[in-house]
């Protein structure tokens, strides 16, 4: 059984400036023991203006705490008024880089081909993605779950050598901070359908090794069953980030 210690991100979209993230991340870190951290990766993904100033608190506070962004741009620099580039986000010791998110693909018009070229850049240059996938609400209803996140699984991470490489979060657009979770067996299911796109993409051991997320409505009263299923690798936390004794009790679904 490979090892894939869960994957806890917090995705804070456009919430909090520099100042309440520096207090929501000290708040959360005085809730967590070294245990927590051991048991899972903890992750904090704040809008962009904030980075810097957790960079520091992390760094200073030597707190065992991962730094993501929520999106990038594909090239190094140039003439992209109001972007990016993964470069500028590795010098702030950012890990991970949010691609696809279902918000960035509905209301600021990603499509596939735009996921895959952030997917690589970001495996580019050292970081890595948390490539989201996960069907709309119609698309659900008319029983093509698995047919779109099939298609979003093998664009988004065309010409990627190494899937396993990647965090893969499985979303579904209906859960998305509607309070409506998947149930754990149905998101337990399609992590699962994701995990076997893999093995077909790249055989046994990646599928193994893979982390495959879920997100959607997580919270602290559903968290331990969620990540109790054993093709769920994490949570990607919108809402329920934002408040740290939520977040914290997330960080601490192993505690039951
Ligand atoms: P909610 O947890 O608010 O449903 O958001 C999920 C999400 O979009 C995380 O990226």
């Amino acid at each position: 059984m490979a090892d894939r210690t869960p994957l806890i991100a917090g995705n804070w979209k456009m919430n909090n400036d520099h100042l309440e993230a520096i207090s929501l991340v000290q708040q959360v870190a005085y809730r967590l023991e070294p245990e927590d951290y051991e048991r899972s990766e903890v992750a904090v993904i704040p809008p962009f203006t904030a980075l810097r100033s957790i960079q520091t608190l992390i760094e200073a506070d030597k707190l065992p705490m991962a730094l993501g962004a929520q999106n990038c741009h594909w090239e190094d620099a140039g003439a992209f008024t109001g972007e990016v580039s993964v470069g500028m986000l590795s010098q702030l010791n950012v890990t991970y880089v949010v691609c696809g998110h279902s918000e960035r693909r509905a209301l600021f018009g990603e499509d596939d081909a735009t996921v895959n070229r952030k997917v690589r850049a970001v495996i580019d240059a050292g970081l890595v993605p948390i490539f989201c996938v996960g069907e709309p609400l119609e698309q659900r209803e008319a029983g093509e779950a698995e047919s779109v996140v099939d298609r979003q699984v093998r664009a988004g991470l065309e010409g990627v050598d190494d899937p396993a490489s990647v965090v893969i979060a499985y979303e579904p657009v209906w859960a998305i901070g509607t309070g409506r979770t998947a149930t754990s067996e149905d998101a337990n299911a399609m992590c699962g359908y994701v995990r076997d796109i893999i093995a077909d993409l790249a055989g046994d051991e990646a599928a193994e090794t893979v982390r495959i997320q879920y997100g959607g409505s997580v919270k602290a009263g559903n968290a331990a069953e969620l990540m109790g299923q054993p093709h769920i690798d994490g949570a990607l936390v919108g809402g329920a980030s934002l408040k740290a004794d939520d977040f914290a009790v997330i960080c601490r679904h192993h505690r039951g």
